[in-house]
């Protein structure tokens, strides 16, 4: 890793700004290939796509296409997806594909000159194996590994055999987000969609609250988006912020906290009733809304906002109790900390709440620094035997496909990528309060990339 002066955590709540080099050099682009991705662990599936012993797909990411493949009950393996005679991709995957997986599989063939490997990547047929004379072992010839973990439910894989490991790289945020257990959440509903805007602008776009009232402004509505962003090392976490301390609370931070109005019984639950319908049916559940759009029956007028949430919490955690969906216990001061969302470095960004999480994944797209993969989805804990079926499906970026929320986002995300190549354009300037997550985005990017540190304002 190259080292660069950076700047330091503290030095993120003061006024910064950074270079649009990471949003818009094609070198930039290119760089990433070579310092970033080999270097990071990265999340590259949900385990249950992967349910059966023989089940397989593949994960890309820029040039690299790696294969992953169930061997067994508990077992996931991973290999780069090359074959290891001259180098054809064993697996096709044809560009504008989300992935290619398949079931059952014992082995995989090359289609070039049929050498053959099982699933724990050992070649087991070479055709006339005599002409390399003894040179050929089952080291040069078997698939090349890729480091693969497992963590919230999440498959993970790092390309370098020697890299930390996985809960190391978390740190804290795995430490507070293995709470919230979300292991044991299941596909609610998976999109993608090739956008017009680099990985990072589109990921941006999901880093912080203080866009609410530019972008979404129907929320305002209903509640307050006033945001505070920390830095957990190489990740960051947002949560809703409170100007008087006076209202702050362990659930004030999060997604599930009290509606703006003086009622909060009928504030909190149209507050979340908004979120949940124009959020395309995610960050909230099902569950959630219908204890809240009891509150107003089941609480007397001029309940406190803070026993109305606890109330509304109480009955949503025994209506789920009462159909088999058991809520963790999450202690008060790791829900507090956890606040409303986390961008664990690089690409990924999850909202996360007792039962359900709403995640964001973006990939660069060829070597286009204009272009991206842009990922979103939904999990949720289930009951037994209730899980729907989901597919990844492309969904054109439109309020149809993703909800009205998203779309406001999609609104932005394509002319920021264009805004910033102008020559008016003098450089960011972060929120020093509220988006810190994404100045702490491009210190930690720095590192890796040796350019594009923060730097002071003044
Ligand atoms: S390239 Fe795979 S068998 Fe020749
Ligand atoms: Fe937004």
């Amino acid at each position: 890793m190259s080292k660069i002066d950076n700047i330091d955590v503290e030095a993120l709540a003061k006024p910064l700004t950074y270079p649009t080099e990471a949003f818009l050099s094609k070198d930039y682009a290119l760089a990433e290939k070579e310092k970033l991705w080999p270097h990071v662990w990265q999340m590259a599936a949900r385990v249950e796509e992967l349910p059966d012993v023989g089940d397989w797909m593949t994960y890309d990411i820029c040039d690299e296409s790696i294969i992953i493949v169930r061997t067994a009950p508990d077992t996931l393996r991973a290999f780069f997806n090359v074959c290891p005679h001259r180098g054809r991709q064993l697996v096709d995957v044809p560009k504008d594909v989300h992935s290619v997986r398949g079931k059952n599989r014992r082995s995989f063939v090359c289609g070039f000159h049929g050498w053959t490997f099982d699933t724990e990547g050992n070649n087991t047929y070479i055709l006339d194996p005599q002409d390399w004379q003894g040179a050929l072992n089952a080291e040069c010839t078997r698939l090349s590994d890729v480091k693969i973990d497992i963590w919230g439910g999440w498959i993970w894989i790092h390309m370098d055999l020697n890299a930390e490991p996985l809960i190391d790289f978390l740190g804290d945020a795995g430490r507070i987000l293995s709470h919230f257990e979300m292991d044991k959440m299941r596909y609610k509903w998976r999109k993608w969609v090739v956008y017009p805007a680099n990985w990072k602008t589109a990921l941006e776009a999901f880093m912080e609250p203080y866009h609410v009232a530019g972008t979404h402004t129907q929320l305002l509505d209903y509640g307050d988006y006033y945001a505070y962003s920390a830095a957990y090392g190489l990740h960051g976490v947002s949560g809703f912020d409170q100007r008087d301390p006076a209202f702050q609370m362990s659930q004030s931070s999060s997604v599930t906290r009290a509606g703006k109005g003086d009622d909060p019984r009928r504030s909190t639950y149209e507050l979340i009733r908004e979120n949940y319908e124009t959020l395309n049916y995610a960050a909230s559940t099902e569950t959630l809304v219908n204890a809240a759009s009891r509150l107003v029956d089941e609480l007397p007028e001029g309940t406190a906002a803070g026993d109305v949430i606890a109330h509304w919490l109480k009955s949503a955690k025994a209506d789920d109790a009462a159909r088999g969906v058991i809520w963790p216990e999450i202690p008060p001061e790791v829900m507090a900390e956890a606040g409303l969302a986390w961008h664990v470095f690089p690409n990924m960004s999850v909202l996360q709440g007792i039962t359900f999480a709403l995640c964001y994944r973006t990939r660069p797209y060829g070597d286009d620094p204009d272009m991206c993969i842009f990922e979103s989805y939904a999990i949720e804990r289930f009951p037994e035997g209730e899980v729907p079926v989901t597919e990844w499906e492309e969904t054109e970026a439109t309020a149809e496909g993703w909800g009205a929320v998203l779309a406001q986002d999609f609104s932005n995300m394509e002319w920021v990528q264009k805004g910033m190549k102008s020559r008016g354009f003098r450089g960011p300037l972060p929120n020093p309060h509220q988006e810190r997550k994404i100045t702490n985005f491009h210190r930690n990017l720095a590192t890796y990339m040796g350019t594009g540190a923060p730097r002071l304002l003044k």
